[in-house]
């Protein structure tokens, strides 16, 4: 394939680099002269181990052309890769001035080429906020070329390699993420793809420009959380490496896909209540841990924004049937649970609530659980249902948690909402 390469930085050369390695014609376009000659002489302007002799082993077996222009290439490319810098601006959203220059440039130059049996495919790699492709991409290109599916094709395909084994990533990625108009439409870019094993994430735009945020977000999460720790672990005379060893041997909770659900706030009797004991540690002690003490705002957050969601779609006075109210699902226990909160804030609002929680059903509230609950919900007994055919045609049914053999039992012209689902 003939590939061209708009942008010759980290993420550009990389790809510039291995595509000559897997026998592609390339064309790298920077509007930086100095980074023009450098890859026009087989060198690499960024360092990047094993990018230069690849780079060279192009120029050596002519495979590789340079220019600042991509005007004159385009018409002869099967892929445009788009690789150029999208930094911050003033007030932190990702700047999209070099995205839309070579967006320019690529639209005027589809516009003044014939239509072709192959169109070319663009496909954009650089990281941008979700909605670029949908809002700013294909509007700007469709002034200018008419609309996706005619004389090109896009896609968006973000990068995850890291400078300094930028090759080895490249070869070696955890996943390929292709954002496109419809699955299956960018059958270049999985030909470029064809060798590496790796799954494939075919997704819409804004879902495929989100996941590459997410990633970066969590991985800078992780930095913090693990100075965070110690931090402590330093301060109580602890070797922080022996309690984050020990932290991550456990890929059942802690490495795993566990608690990753969007979905319902955290709560029960452990973790609020530890979170509050490592924030007062830490104050006793002086440290500052932003990312550790942001949890419990961030629940109670969530809890509002919870509760709003559930109001716009009822009414003071409304009925409503609220499944679930321990913390979760296969115990009674109450402490904490977030549909406690949420059953609170509804009754706060006028809702004419019911709950029928089948954990609780023939349970004597005893202990801690039953202070609780006289605590927030002192009237819970005139609440509880015995079974959801108590409640007669309810404006609106909560499931609170997965309870499989009650919702499907729910007449399917009810409204539901799933907070495990959002
Ligand atoms: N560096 C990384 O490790 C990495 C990893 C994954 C994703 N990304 C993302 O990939 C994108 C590129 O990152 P980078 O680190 O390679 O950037 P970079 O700043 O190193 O390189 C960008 C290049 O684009 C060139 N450029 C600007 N406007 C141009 C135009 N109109 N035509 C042609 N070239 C033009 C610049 O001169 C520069 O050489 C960014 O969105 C970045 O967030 C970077």
């Amino acid at each position: 394939m003939k590939v061209i390469i708009c942008g010759l930085g980290y993420v550009g050369v990389t790809a510039a680099a291995c595509l000559i390695k897997d026998g592609h014609q390339v064309v790298g376009i920077d509007v930086n002269e100095a980074k023009v000659a450098d890859v026009a002489a087989g060198r690499s302007p960024v360092s990047e181990p094993g990018v230069g002799d690849l780079l060279q082993q192009g120029v050596t077996e002519g495979r590789l052309e340079t220019s600042t222009s991509v005007t004159d290439h385009l018409a002869t490319a099967d892929m445009t890769l788009i690789c150029v810098g999208t930094p911050s601006d003033a007030s932190g959203n990702l700047e999209l001035g070099y995205i839309l220059a070579v967006t320019q440039e690529i639209g005027a130059a589809i516009a003044a080429m014939e239509e072709r049996a192959e169109p070319p495919l663009i496909v954009y790699r650089s990281t941008m906020p979700p909605g670029t492709m949908e809002n700013t991409i294909i509007p700007a290109l469709t002034d200018l070329a008419g609309p996706p599916g005619g004389k090109y094709e896009i896609a968006f395909n973000p990068e995850f390699l890291r400078e300094s084994t930028a090759i080895a990533d490249y070869y070696a990625p955890a996943k390929i993420v292709i954002g496109e108009r419809e699955p299956g439409l960018s059958q270049q870019l999985r030909g470029l793809y064809a060798d590496i094993d790796a799954p494939i994430f075919e997704m819409e735009f804004t879902a495929a420009e989100m996941v590459k945020l997410t990633d970066n977000s969590f991985h800078a999460l992780k930095v913090a959380f693990a100075n965070e720790i110690g931090r402590i672990a330093l301060d109580l005379s602890v070797d922080p490496q022996n309690v984050i060893d020990a932290f991550l041997a456990d890929t059942r909770l802690n490495i795993s896909p566990a608690y990753f659900r969007p979905g319902g706030p955290f709560g029960g009797s452990c973790l609020p209540k530890d979170l509050r004991a490592v924030n007062a540690l830490a104050s006793s002690r002086g440290i500052q841990i932003p990312v550790i003490a942001s949890a419990l705002p961030s629940n109670a957050a969530h809890k509002s924004f919870l509760a709003d969601r559930v109001m716009q779609q009822a009414s003071p006075g409304d009925t409503i049937l609220l499944l679930g109210l321990s913390f979760k699902s296969d115990t009674d226990d109450l402490r904490e649970s977030p549909l406690i909160d949420l059953a609170e804030t509804l009754i706060g609002k006028g809702i004419d609530l019911r709950i029928f929680d089948p954990d609780l059903k023939g349970r004597t509230l005893i202990g801690a659980n039953l202070r609780f609950v006289e605590e927030h919900l002192p009237h819970l007994s005139r609440l509880l249902v015995e079974d959801i055919s108590d409640v007669e045609a309810p404006a609106l049914v909560i499931i609170g948690k997965p309870m499989k053999a009650v919702t499907e039992r729910l007449d399917p012209s009810l409204s539901v909402i799933n907070l495990s689902l959002l």
